[in-house]
C-alpha cells in the first residue's frame, strides 16, 4: 500500500517507487512534516528528523517546527497556511490530531475542479482531521499518492464544529517546509501577450510570493512555482514543484527564516479573502499537486504533464486527436459576413483544414468592442440565415464549425444590461471601472449562471457546433455582489470563480461532444483549474511565432502540448509588425493544438502549396505533437536568448520530432549539437529534416542510433543555416526507428 500508519512512531509514510512523503504526530499532537523527497524505506521511523526540545520554551517556538498546517500567534512566526478568526476576534489556533482514514482513489471536489482516478488501486488518499479544543475547528488535510506519479495532491476542508461563526481569512491548500534554503525560484510570469516567461532567482532570507487579485489567475504571474537547487538543470537535480488547481485569486509564496529553513505555502490569495462559517459549515480548498523530481526539471514538468492531461482533463476531447482548425479573428475581426466566411471556410477547407472557428462578432449588433456581449442571438445582418445555415453549409463542405462566446461579460451597449443592470459587478455607490468597455457579470449569482446556461444551451443546441472558444477579457474590479450581506463580502471573488465552473460543469456535461478551448485575452486564465473543463486554452494573443517560442518553452514547465493552441497567423505579425518566414510560423505552432488565424483567400498559390504541406505533416503527427512526451532542449531564456530547441517523443520511444529555431543569424557561426533526449538508446533512427525542400543542410544519411542522439545531438550547421534562411530559422528534424 502507498499509504502506511505507523502507531508506535505514530508516523505516516506515503510512499511510491518516485517519492516518500513523511508526517508524525508529534507528543503535543500537533502534526508534523518529516520529509518529501526521494523514497525512503518503508519500515523505518523517521522522528530524528521532527523537532527538538529547546529548553525553557514551552512550546520549543524558537525552533522552525516543520509542521503541516501551520498557524500564528502562537510562537510560529513565519507565513500560516490557516487564519480564521474566532467569535471573539482572536485569531490564534492550536490544531491537535483528532483521527486519520485511508481511502483508496481519490474523493471528488464538490464545485472545484480536481485531479481524479480512473482504475482502483491507482491512488489512495490520507485524511487527517486536526481540531482546535477552544473554537471547535476542525480541518481536514487531504494528501493523495499515486502509484506510479512522483507527486502528492494535497488540499484542506475547513470544518466549524463549534458553536459560534467563524470567519476564514486564509487557508492554503499546502504549506510545507523544507530543511534548507538552498533553492533557486521559477516562476511564469508576464503580461498581456508575453505570458508565462520563466524567472529564476534565488531565495533569499525573507519572503518572495506571486500572486494574482484580478479575479483570474492572471497573465501576470501563473499559478505554478518550483524550487530548483542552483545547479538543477533540465535533467538533473532536484526541483519541487507546486501548482494550484483554481482560477482565481493565487497565492504562492516562499519565505526563509532566520535558522535558514524555507516554507512554501500556495492557495487562494488572502488578500481580500474571507470566508464565513457558520456552526456546521464547512470550506474547502482547491486542491494543490506537489511534483518532486531528482532528475530535474524535464522530469516535474513531465509529471505534470501527464497527470494533468490524463487526471485532471476529462470528457470525449481528452485523449482524441485535437482538430486542425483555422480562426477568423485576425483574418476578418469584426468586418464579415456569411458570404466572406463561407469563401474563407471553403478556402480552408482545400487546404485540409477540419474546423472552422468564427470568433467575436457574431452577435447583437457587434461592430466593434463597444457593444453587445450579453446579447446571445445572432446578428441577422451579418448572418441572415443564423448561425443554423453557417454551420450547415460549413458542414456540408466537410468542415467542423466552431463558435467564440464570451459568458461572463457584459457591455453597457446591450440589451442584458437594459434588462438586467444589477448583474454587473460594481458597487452600487460607486462608479463601475469600464475594461474593453465591459463589465464582468456577477457569477457568485445563481441566476446569472442558470441565465447563461440556458442561453448558451440554446445557441450551441441550435446549429452544428462542435467546438467553444470561451473567451473572458477583463479583470475584476469593484469586487461585490449584493447577494451577500456585508461581512460576506470577501466571499464574492472566490464565489465568482465557482459559478464560472459550475456554468462550464453543465454546459460540458450538456453538450459531452463539443470541444471547449478556454481563453482570456489569450492565456490570462491558463491554469490546471480550467483544464478539468476545457482541455485545450489560447496560449497567448500574441502569434508572433518568434515570441512564441519564448511562450510555449515556459508554458511546457506546468502544462502539456495537448493543452496549448498555437497559429500560424498573416505576417508581418498584427501584435509585434515582424516579419518571419511562412515556415518558422508553422514550425512554432506545431508543438501544441495547431492551427490558423488569418485569412486564407490571401495567400499566394506558394503559400498555399506550404499550408497544404503543413496541414498534412501536422495531420500525419498530430498524436505525437499533441500526445508524445515533450522535452525542452535549448531555452530562449538562457545564454543569448538566440536559439531555442525542444522535441516531442512518442510515447514507445519509435518516433520523435526536434523544432530548432534561431532568432537572428549568426555570422561565421560553428556547428551547433542539440543533445536530444528521451529516445531508446539501443534504436537506430532515420533523420530527415522537415520540409525537405527548406533546408540546404542535408539530413544524415545514415540512420543513427538512440545513443549517440543522446550523448552528442544532432549537428547544426550554422553558416549554411545564415546564407540560406537569414533570421528567424526554424527547422525540423523528424526521427524514425527502424
Ligand atoms: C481575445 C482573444 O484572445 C482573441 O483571440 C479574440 O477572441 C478576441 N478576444 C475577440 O474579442
Amino acid at each position: 500500500m502507498p499509504i502506511s500508519w505507523d502507531p508506535q512512531s505514530q508516523q505516516f509514510h506515503l510512499r511510491t517507487d518516485s517519492v516518500s512523503y513523511v508526517m508524525q504526530i508529534l507528543d503535543n499532537g500537533w502534526l508534523g512534516h518529516l520529509h518529501f523527497g526521494p523514497p525512503l524505506a518503508e519500515d523505518a521511523a523517521y522522528t530524528y528528523l521532527g523537532p527538538r526540545d529547546f529548553l525553557g520554551f514551552s512550546n520549543r517556538q524558537r525552533e522552525p517546527i516543520p509542521l503541516e498546517c501551520p498557524t500564528a500567534g502562537s510562537g510560529d512566526f513565519r507565513v500560516p497556511a490557516l487564519v480564521v478568526e474566532q467569535a471573539d476576534g482572536s485569531t490564534v489556533l492550536d490544531l491537535r490530531y483528532k483521527s486519520h482514514r485511508v481511502t483508496p482513489g481519490k474523493p471528488a471536489l464538490t464545485g472545484l475542479p480536481s485531479t481524479y482516478v480512473e482504475v482502483g488501486g491507482e491512488a489512495e488518499t490520507l485524511e487527517i482531521t486536526l481540531v482546535d479544543a477552544v473554537c471547535g475547528l476542525e480541518v481536514e488535510l487531504r494528501y493523495t499518492i499515486y502509484r506510479s506519479r512522483p507527486l502528492v495532491v494535497r488540499g484542506a476542508r475547513i470544518v466549524n464544529r463549534g458553536q459560534t461563526p467563524l470567519i476564514v481569512r486564509a487557508a492554503m491548500s499546502a504549506s510545507l517546509d523544507l530543511p534548507d534554503a538552498d533553492w533557486t525560484l521559477l516562476t511564469l510570469n508576464g503580461d498581456w501577450a508575453r505570458e508565462r516567461q520563466i524567472d529564476r532567482r534565488a531565495v533569499r532570507p525573507g519572503r518572495q510570493a506571486v500572486a494574482s487579485n484580478r479575479g483570474v489567475s492572471s497573465p501576470q504571474h501563473n499559478p505554478f512555482i518550483a524550487l530548483a537547487r542552483p545547479s538543477t538543470t533540465e535533467d538533473r537535480g532536484e526541483v519541487f514543484g507546486f501548482s494550484l488547481v483554481y482560477s482565481g485569486n493565487f497565492l504562492a509564496e516562499v519565505e526563509v527564516e532566520s535558522f535558514g529553513s524555507t516554507r512554501i505555502r500556495t492557495g487562494i490569495n488572502p488578500e481580500g479573502f474571507a470566508w464565513f462559517l457558520d456552526p456546521g459549515a464547512f470550506f474547502d480548498t482547491p486542491e494543490a499537486v506537489l511534483v518532486y523530481s531528482a532528475a530535474g526539471l524535464d522530469e516535474m514538468s513531465q509529471a505534470y504533464h501527464e497527470l494533468f492531461r490524463t487526471r485532471l482533463a476529462r470528457g470525449t476531447w481528452r485523449d482524441r486527436p485535437r482538430p486542425i482548425l483555422i480562426n477568423n479573428w485576425e483574418g476578418t475581426y469584426f468586418d464579415f459576413d456569411e458570404k466572406r466566411l463561407l469563401e474563407m471556410a471553403s478556402s480552408a477547407k482545400e487546404l485540409g483544414i477540419e474546423l472552422f472557428v468564427l470568433d467575436d462578432g457574431w452577435f447583437g449588433r457587434r461592430d466593434d468592442d463597444t457593444t453587445s456581449l450579453g446579447d446571445w442571438f445572432v446578428d441577422k445582418r451579418k448572418l441572415p440565415g443564423g448561425l443554423e445555415s453557417l454551420a450547415g453549409k460549413i458542414e456540408a463542405m466537410g468542415l467542423r464549425f466552431g463558435l467564440w462566446i464570451e459568458p461572463e461579460m457584459v457591455n453597457r451597449a446591450s440589451r442584458l444590461y437594459e434588462a438586467h443592470p444589477e448583474w454587473a459587478v460594481g458597487i452600487p455607490t460607486r462608479p463601475r471601472t469600464e475594461i474593453r468597455n465591459q463589465y464582468v457579470l456577477d457569477m457568485a449569482r445563481p441566476e446569472v449562471v442558470d441565465y447563461l446556461f440556458g442561453v448558451l444551451s440554446g445557441i450551441l443546441g441550435s446549429a452544428p457546433i462542435s467546438y467553444v472558444k470561451w473567451d473572458m477579457n477583463r479583470y475584476i474590479t469593484e469586487p461585490f455582489t449584493p447577494t451577500l450581506p456585508a461581512w460576506r463580502q470577501g466571499e464574492f471573488m472566490h464565489r465568482y470563480v465557482m459559478g464560472v465552473y459550475a456554468l462550464y460543469d453543465r454546459l460540458t456535461k450538456a453538450f459531452p461532444g463539443i470541444l471547449f478551448e478556454s481563453c482570456s485575452s489569450g492565456g490570462a486564465r491558463f491554469d490546471p483549474g480550467i483544464l478539468a473543463y476545457a482541455p485545450q486554452g489560447w496560449t497567448s494573443d500574441n502569434t508572433d511565432a518568434i515570441d512564441r517560442l519564448r511562450i510555449q518553452f515556459g508554458t511546457t514547465l506546468a502544462y502539456p502540448l495537448s493543452s496549448m493552441g498555437a497559429h500560424v497567423s498573416a505576417s508581418p505579425n498584427h501584435q509585434t509588425g515582424r516579419t518571419t518566414p511562412f515556415n518558422t510560423r508553422a514550425l512554432v505552432a506545431f508543438f501544441g493544438d495547431f492551427g490558423y488565424e488569418l485569412d486564407p483567400t490571401r495567400f499566394t498559390p506558394e503559400e498555399r502549396a506550404q499550408v497544404k504541406d503543413q496541414v498534412a505533416f501536422y495531420g500525419h503527427w498530430r498524436e505525437l505533437f499533441q500526445f508524445g512526451r515533450f522535452h525542452r532542449l535549448v531555452s530562449p531564456f538562457e545564454g543569448d536568448g538566440n536559439d531555442a530547441a525542444w522535441m516531442v517523443v512518442a510515447p514507445d520511444g519509435r518516433a520523435a520530432i526536434v523544432g530548432f529555431y534561431r532568432i537572428q543569424s549568426r555570422t561565421n557561426a560553428g556547428p551547433k549539437r542539440i543533445r536530444l533526449r528521451g529516445l531508446d538508446p539501443a534504436a537506430r533512427y532515420k533523420v530527415s529534416v522537415w520540409p525537405a525542400t527548406s533546408t540546404p543542410e542535408p539530413a544524415p544519411s545514415l540512420p543513427l542510433g538512440g545513443d549517440v542522439l543522446m550523448a552528442q545531438g544532432v549537428v547544426i550547421e550554422g553558416n549554411r543555416m545564415n546564407m540560406e534562411m537569414g533570421d528567424f530559422h526554424a527547422r525540423l528534424y523528424v526521427l524514425e526507428a527502424q
